[in-house]
């Protein structure tokens, strides 16, 4: 049974003033959430934040929005997977679209990523997806499985400690979201390739998020797809209305 998840992604948005807000707003209004596993990701500056205010049991999980390979080291402005842990985080993201087109994340740094995260016990958001051009030239599901192969390659890792998020580079961002068929299709195959890759369990446990533009008009007709888990939402994830919102459609879906 796949828990179905809400996870915010603020990018680079927010100072402690605006959060204490957000989260004052979203403890008030977050009833009836139970069915959906919500997560916080956001600046790496606001985690200490997080972990004070978020002490009580039904309260969301927090996560960071990237980390490095190696644990310490002389590795100027990064931040490791044990720093991001000390902190309380339990998800991390790795991937997004944003840090392999701005950054010029490889798929060989995203394998030593995401293993990092799950030797200090923490669940990678895997990000994968294509872009307009790719989508274009029939070349997205290649594109994806690629990108799940490369990135996964020896992995030790077991059931219910991966999330993937399909999110189609086009969709991020603009207002246009995938079709629900179209993200299903997608999910589906990288559900496959899981099984795969590993097998049957982890196929099964893993949570497949759609991510790009989801808003709270759109989501019940994805959450409506028998693959897909939940949703890595941007823009509307912050205002804690809005990320309510989504959250209780996906936790009832
Ligand atoms: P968006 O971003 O919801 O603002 O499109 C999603 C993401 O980049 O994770």
């Amino acid at each position: 049974m796949r828990k179905p998840m809400a996870a915010a992604n603020w990018k680079m948005n927010k100072n402690s003033e605006e959060t204490r807000q957000f989260l004052q707003e979203y403890m008030t209004q977050a009833s009836d959430l139970s069915g959906a596993e919500v997560v916080i990701c956001p600046p790496f500056t606001l985690l200490a934040m997080l972990q004070q205010e978020l002490a009580s049991p039904n309260a969301p999980a927090w996560g960071g929005q990237n980390c490095f390979w190696e644990d310490k080291g002389a590795y100027t402005g990064e931040v490791s997977a044990p720093m991001l842990k000390e902190l309380g985080c339990s998800y991390v993201i790795i991937g997004h679209s944003e840090r392999r087109i701005i950054m010029g994340e490889t798929d060989g740094q995203i394998n030593q990523k995401l293993k990092a995260v799950l030797n200090h016990g923490m669940v990678p958001i895997l990000c994968v997806g294509e872009t307009l051009q790719q989508r274009e030239n029939n070349a997205a599901l290649s594109i994806v499985k690629n990108q799940l192969d490369k990135n996964l390659k020896d992995l030790a890792v077991q059931p219910g400690q991966l999330v993937i998020a399909y999110e189609p580079v086009w969709a991020i961002g603009t207002g246009v979201n995938a079709s629900s068929d179209d993200a299903q299709e997608m999910i589906a195959c990288i559900r496959s390739r899981l099984r795969e890759l590993f097998n049957d369990d982890l196929a099964n446990s893993t949570r497949i998020l759609y991510g790009g533009s989801v808003r709270d008009d759109n989501i019940a007709e994805l959450m409506a797809k028998p693959d897909i888990d939940g949703a890595l939402i941007g823009g509307a994830s912050l205002e804690a209305d809005s990320l309510v919102r989504i959250a209780r459609i996906i936790a009832n879906g």
